[in-house]
């Protein structure tokens, strides 16, 4: 039989068929789960999605890829406190905040984030590579003192793994990313902490394999679902479209694998990135899957498909905890076995309280076939 930990197993059924032995539970209890990646953005949509992150995990670390970007440690702390000011009370969350890495940021201003608590992380957004990356850094190579620093003082880095040369054909931007810099950052600077983030590909998976301790992985649920033919699937599908974009079903199947391995190297980072419909259904459509929503019960189901749910406690509560040297959650979350229809939309209000715009969650539509139960 299972033994378990830290998971409570009610067994809807257990029976012996030759060799296998099957278990179907209807009830999983976890440690609580942290987002390792995440975009509250700031406003009208903050107000709406930071409760939705918020009541499930504990917490996150937030993109500061706002207009303008988060690069200094006032606008970190007068961020935060807006997201603190968005999480209705009674729900303990804490946001951990990113510094925003430019070519003219300086490795002084870290340090002293660092130092004071304020920055958890940097965040390297080659330019142009992504939604706001318009001020990210043009020459990674240019700018060995910000690393020299990070790796000093245990800072650590994550990076939107994608080459942003326009002339590399889109689905090959990670694979080229990682030959060409990441390959050599992580060699010249040995003692840097690098996550790469929402790995898209098999050699992204390989990398991350092959390399030491210091070098982690965040997944997201879209890409452990959707491979790049749900964006074309019967016309133009804006709500899958993202960045890094999905690939083919045997990187789907890579990350699958890698997920639900239990190895420390990948954890949980939702990428859950809202963009108003109208901003997704536009001739210029924004990057970005808006999975908060159901996103814990998202990953719940390719665990389970993947007969790996005892896995998921490591990747969602733990991995990620343990590579950032923080100590795990003392909160459990229970998941119930409940068939659920994912809601149409989200509703965005103005501080009047009139309806503005509307966001589409991740499954839309779809049933999930996990619950989080809520207190
Ligand atoms: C993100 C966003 O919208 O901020 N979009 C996305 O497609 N993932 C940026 C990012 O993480 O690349
Ligand atoms: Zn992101």
């Amino acid at each position: 039989m299972w033994a378990l930990a830290s998971f409570e197993l009610n067994l809807l059924k257990s029976s012996c068929k030759g060799d296998s032995f099957e278990v179907s539970i209807d009830r999983l209890t976890i440690i609580q789960p942290d987002d390792w990646h995440v975009h509250l953005r700031d406003g009208e949509i903050l107000s709406a999605v930071a409760s939705i992150t918020a009541r499930v995990f504990g917490r996150a670390i937030v993109m500061p890829n706002l207009h303008p970007p988060i690069t200094s440690v006032d606008q970190a702390l007068k961020y935060r406190q807006r997201i603190m000011n968005a999480v209705p009370p009674g729900i303990a969350f804490t946001p951990l905040m990113t510094a925003y890495l430019t070519d003219e940021i300086s490795p002084k201003v870290l340090e002293a984030g660092f130092l004071q608590g304020v920055f958890t992380a940097a965040k390297l957004y080659p330019a142009n590579s992504t939604t706001n990356s318009n001020d990210g850094v043009t020459d990674i190579r240019a700018i060995n003192s910000l690393w020299e620093t990070m790796e000093r003082i245990g800072m650590p880095l994550l990076i939107h793994g994608e080459i942003n040369d326009i002339e590399v054909d889109i689905f090959d931007r990670e694979k080229i990313f990682i030959e060409r810099y990441l390959e050599p950052l992580i060699r010249d600077f040995p003692d840097l902490r690098v996550v790469l983030e929402h790995i898209t590909t098999e050699e992204a998976v390989q990398f991350v394999e092959a390399s030491h301790s210091k070098l982690g992985a965040t997944i997201t649920p879209h890409h452990l679902h959707i491979n790049r033919n749900a964006i074309f699937n019967g016309g133009l599908r804006s709500d899958f479209y993202c960045l890094p974009v999905a690939k083919r079903e045997h990187h789907r199947l890579a990350l699958r694998r890698a997920a639900t391995s239990g190895k420390s190297s990948f954890f949980l980072g939702t990428d859950s990135a809202p963009h108003v419909r109208s901003a997704k259904e536009n001739a210029c459509g924004c990057a970005g899957i808006f999975n908060a929503l159901h996103a814990l019960e998202s990953y719940a189901e390719v665990f389970e498909e993947e007969g790996a749910i005892d896995k998921l406690e490591s990747f969602a509560s733990k991995n990620g905890a343990d590579f950032y040297g923080l100590s795990l959650n003392t909160k459990t979350i229970s998941l119930i076995k409940t068939r659920h229809l994912v809601r149409d939309t989200i509703e965005i209000r103005n501080p009047r309280g009139d309806l503005v715009e509307q966001l589409v969650p991740f499954h839309a539509g779809d049933y999930l076939t996990w619950m989080v139960e809520l207190e």
